[in-house]
């Protein structure tokens, strides 16, 4: 991001354009849809949409504000780590309406502050030598974190099961020409990022990271191809398992992706937003865990790429000598180069984003599905928590695998080619798929 780009209006423009689509999303619920537990996997929406209002104002108004908290028992109640998801539904949560106003009055307060002299203000952000305030990095992790939320609230409506109103957008035409691999002949790159305004601690410091030459999917892995898997005795294949997947699989009977059933005829289909429909062959699978992944690739004698292959066939520009932001380059994401933001609520053909594609020639590695790389999550070498160890650091080396690019779910502001996402190897319900490498 531009960085004299940054001022208080856009930080402004940023938390309304934000809080406008969680309210949007949210707008077609019930009460009780709102507050009930759709999965112990996941909290019930009303505690996402009180949480983050109590990050917000815990970082704008009490850390750097020095204001008092609205009610000191939110800091148990809202914090992610003094309760786990399945718990939350007997804490004692805000009803609906409280929550709302509990919301609109924290933002009011930082937007009053941003559009006055003080808080926020341009002089305020602009050569500001507090780390928190230099180049608005707390108002960036605040637009991020409700747009992370954002996604998590789409990923337990679509587990759900209950019809929710999505888009009626048919998908942009794919081209099957797009499938196949490219060689990289890899090299040393800089990975990661030091200039990158609200680029979190984990993807910082920028360094320079060797890549061995490795060979990689062009375009993520289609339904079309995991319908071969499945259709092959894949999950039967003990071979293609790994001992902790092949485990995994047993223990939760794993025999397709999560939400897609066989119909009559043999042919898939899948819930999708609480409807079923014949699963679309060249869309990128999703809803398939790392093992998953991982066996899929082993079956087709592949493996998952490194995160550091990833970001260099997303990033890197051999030619020239630079990494980009988006592979395209950087300028900003639009719906010719990547399926971001919710635009359609599934995934876009293989292919349909030519637009986008990288320096090294690979496709959709922004927006569709996040995907799985080889990689467990931890920290760059001189890796720094900031601001708080509980975003990054008490994640890193806890068998996390790491997932990069942003999935169709994905606001254009909480992804990027160094940004850093990471789950569970059994974790299903993120809208996640993969490519492989060799
Ligand atoms: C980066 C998506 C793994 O949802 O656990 C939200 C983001 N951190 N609130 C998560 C996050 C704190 C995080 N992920
Ligand atoms: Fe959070």
């Amino acid at each position: 991001m531009d960085v004299s780009a940054i001022t208080s209006a856009f930080v402004s423009d940023e938390l309304e354009r934000t809080r406008l689509r969680t309210l949007e999303v949210l707008a077609p619920l019930s009460v009780n849809e709102l507050t009930a537990q759709h999965s112990e996997l996941m909290s019930p929406l009303v505690w996402d949409f009180a949480h983050i209002a109590h990050f917000e104002e815990l970082w704008l108004l009490r850390e750097l504000g020095g204001d008092a908290p609205t009610e000191a028992r939110f800091d148990d109640v809202y914090d992610a780590f003094k309760h786990p998801r399945k718990d939350r539904p007997a804490l004692d949560l805000l009803g609906v309406d409280d929550a709302r106003v509990f919301a609109a009055g924290v933002r009011k307060r930082v937007l009053d502050g941003l559009a006055g002299d003080g808080l926020g203000s341009a002089a305020d952000l602009e050569g500001n030598d507090d780390q928190l305030r230099r180049e608005g990095f707390v108002y960036g992790m605040i637009v991020q974190h409700e747009q992370q939320h954002i996604e998590t609230m789409l990923a337990t409506l679509q587990l759900s099961q209950t019809p929710y109103p999505i888009p009626d957008a048919s998908p942009p035409a794919g081209d099957p020409d797009a499938v196949g691999e490219i060689s990289i002949a890899g090299g040393t790159f800089t990975m990661g990022t030091d200039d990158e305004a609200w680029a979190y601690d984990n993807e910082r410091p920028a360094h320079a990271q060797f890549v061995a030459p490795f060979r990689i999917d062009r375009t993520p892995v289609t339904n079309d191809a995991y319908f071969e898997f499945v259709g092959a005795g894949g999950y039967r294949d003990d071979t293609a398992w790994s001992d902790a997947g092949r485990e995994w699989r047993d223990e939760a009977a794993l025999e397709q992706p999560e939400f897609w059933s066989a119909g009559p005829d043999g042919s898939w289909g899948r819930q999708r937003f609480g409807r079923w429909e014949p699963v679309p062959p060249s869309e990128p699978v999703q809803h398939v865990c790392w093992y998953e992944a991982d066996a899929f690739a082993r079956w087709a004698g592949k493996r998952l790429p490194t995160e550091a292959e990833w970001e260099y066939a997303a990033s890197w520009d051999a030619n020239r000598g630079t990494a980009a932001r988006f592979p395209w380059g950087n300028g900003a994401p639009d719906p010719l180069r990547a399926n971001l933001g919710g635009a359609r609520f599934a995934p876009d053909p293989v292919g349909s984003h030519p637009a986008g594609v990288s320096a090294s020639g690979c496709h959709q590695m922004v927006g569709d599905v996040w995907e799985w790389t080889a990689s467990e999550f931890t920290g760059y070498p001189g890796f720094a928590p900031f601001p708080y160890r509980e975003y990054s650091e008490v994640f890193f080396d806890g068998g996390y695998r790491i997932l990069r690019g942003g999935s169709w779910a994905t606001d254009a502001s909480a992804t990027r080619t160094t940004f850093r996402n990471w789950d569970l190897p059994i974790r299903r319900q993120i809208f996640a798929g993969f490519r492989c490498a060799s």
